[in-house]
């Protein structure tokens, strides 16, 4: 079985690989295939997965280039980590926000609609070709903001691409570990847009569990999202919000604290990950060795940042590291062994959430086989949870639109209508400053 990773001299791509050496199961993946643009960097990585695998008997071999019609052609699976403009991209969407005023973050608010525009057209185009030339082929989403890009893929590919996340079932394993259950026995009643999703319950043989935990301060102060939000937040909401809506909830907070930042979290790791890159160099370097040096430094800042910026508790290592691998190696193994289970995905919603179109990308739990990931019929979210989510998605959509059509009026209408974009005249600025500082927006006119 042949895995194609596109983004394939990116940093966490050795953690997929790991996860790989661990699956000894009848029709693992056998052939890894690294796309990137950048030859130094797949070179890079490749020399830390060769590392990993030398003690591994039957390790998935491993080639790499730099000829995307190549990389998917006959892929079975095909994983989009892909990252426009890469880590410098990030660190300028977050800047020209910042300096506006609004959140300057990855996936949520003016930076995410930044990286939206630069993406789609991007993703559009491996959609496309994978279309063509690996019709059969799975695609799994990892690139943010993941549920936008989904969708764009989604228009070419139908349902044989899938957006995943972590951030769902960490939230998901936080609360069942908190109750005192297992993780593995508890269903999880999430949805949303991806970075956009609450828990409403959570069942435990059939009995829903989250009441207990929303009635009791003192456990409901013990865990990440607890302290996050505040006690009384939570009781007032009824529900656990992804982290991911501390942004909305607290957004003075969280941008005054990204505007003090030393450095935005882009920048720190494009610095970090340079220093990798740059010590690959040597052809003599210990690459598994530079790779996890430069991981532990990474989750180490992660969770001292998050303390100071968000207000955040610690956030365990299991956490950042159980994420994207796990639940993208269980995504594949479901399909590719038919072995039916429940994962919270990124896919279109086909009535799942009736307030959205069935085409809307949405995040919600799926059932897992062989024909891929089928949404759960959910409850409907509580009014505010089901304007924010509209309103997201009314945004998605006007990126989009910029995007197909390269008009800067719609992409000035996508950062105009997101609800934490405070005016009209702010929307106009950032598309000046973003189409300054980016050469992968000049498509807009
Ligand atoms: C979580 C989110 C991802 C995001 C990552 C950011 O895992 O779910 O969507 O990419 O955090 O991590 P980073 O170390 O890049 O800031
Ligand atoms: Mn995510």
């Amino acid at each position: 079985m042949k895995l194609t990773i596109l983004g394939g001299g990116g940093f966490r791509v050795p953690l997929v690989y790991g996860a790989l050496l661990t699956d000894r199961g009848e029709g693992r993946v056998t052939d890894v295939v690294l796309h990137d643009l950048d030859d130094d960097r797949l070179r890079a990585v490749a020399r830390v997965l060769a590392e990993q695998a030398a003690a591994v008997p039957d390790a998935p071999r491993v080639t790499a280039t730099t000829d995307l019609d190549e990389a998917l052609r006959g892929a079975d699976f095909v994983f989009s980590a892909i990252r426009v403009g890469g880590l410098e991209g990030r660190a300028a969407d977050e800047r020209v926000a910042l300096a506006e005023g609004v959140l300057g973050q990855e996936t949520v608010g003016a930076g995410g609609i930044a990286y939206g525009l630069r993406t789609v057209p991007v993703a559009v185009d491996i959609a496309r070709r994978a279309a063509r030339l690996a019709p059969d082929a799975w695609v799994i989403n990892f690139t943010n903001p993941a549920g936008l890009v989904t969708e764009a893929m989604s228009r070419h590919l139908g349902d044989r691409v899938i957006g995943i996340c972590d951030s769902p079932v960490g939230l998901g394993r936080r609360i069942a570990r908190v109750l005192g259950a297992d993780p593995k026995q508890a269903w999880i009643d999430y949805v949303g847009l991806n970075h956009l999703g609450w828990v409403r319950g959570l069942r435990i043989a059939g009995r829903d569990e989250l009441p207990r935990l929303l009635a009791d301060p003192d456990l409901l102060g013990s865990f990440e999202e607890g302290k996050l939000f505040g006690v009384d937040w939570l009781q007032s909401l009824g529900a656990i919000p992804n982290e991911y809506l501390h942004y909305y909830y607290f957004n003075r907070e969280t941008v005054r604290a990204y505007q003090q930042a030393e450095k935005t979290r882009g920048a720190f790791l494009a610095d970090q990950q340079a220093r990798f890159y740059e010590e690959m160099r040597d052809p003599g370097a210990a690459a598994l060795a530079a790779w996890d040096r430069t991981r532990a430094e990474r989750e180490a800042t992660y969770m001292a940042e998050n303390r100071e910026s968000a207000g955040a508790g610690e956030r365990d290592a299991d956490d950042l590291s159980g994420g994207y691998e796990n639940v993208a190696l269980a995504l594949m193994r479901a399909i590719a062994r038919d072995e039916r289970t429940t994962l919270i995905l990124n896919v279109r919603n086909q009535g799942a959430l009736s307030v959205l179109d069935a085409d809307a990308v949405i995040e919600v739990p799926c059932l897992v086989d062989s024909g891929g990931a089928h949404p759960v019929a959910v409850a409907p979210l509580p009014e505010h949870a089901t304007g924010l989510v509209c309103a997201v998605k009314g945004v998605e959509r006007e990126v989009l639109a910029a995007a197909g059509s390269g008009s800067r009026a719609r992409a000035v209408k996508a950062f105009a209508l997101h609800p934490l974009v405070d005016s009209v005249n702010v929307a106009r600025r950032l598309v000046e400053g973003y189409t300054d500082v980016h050469p992968g927006l000049a498509y807009l006119k």
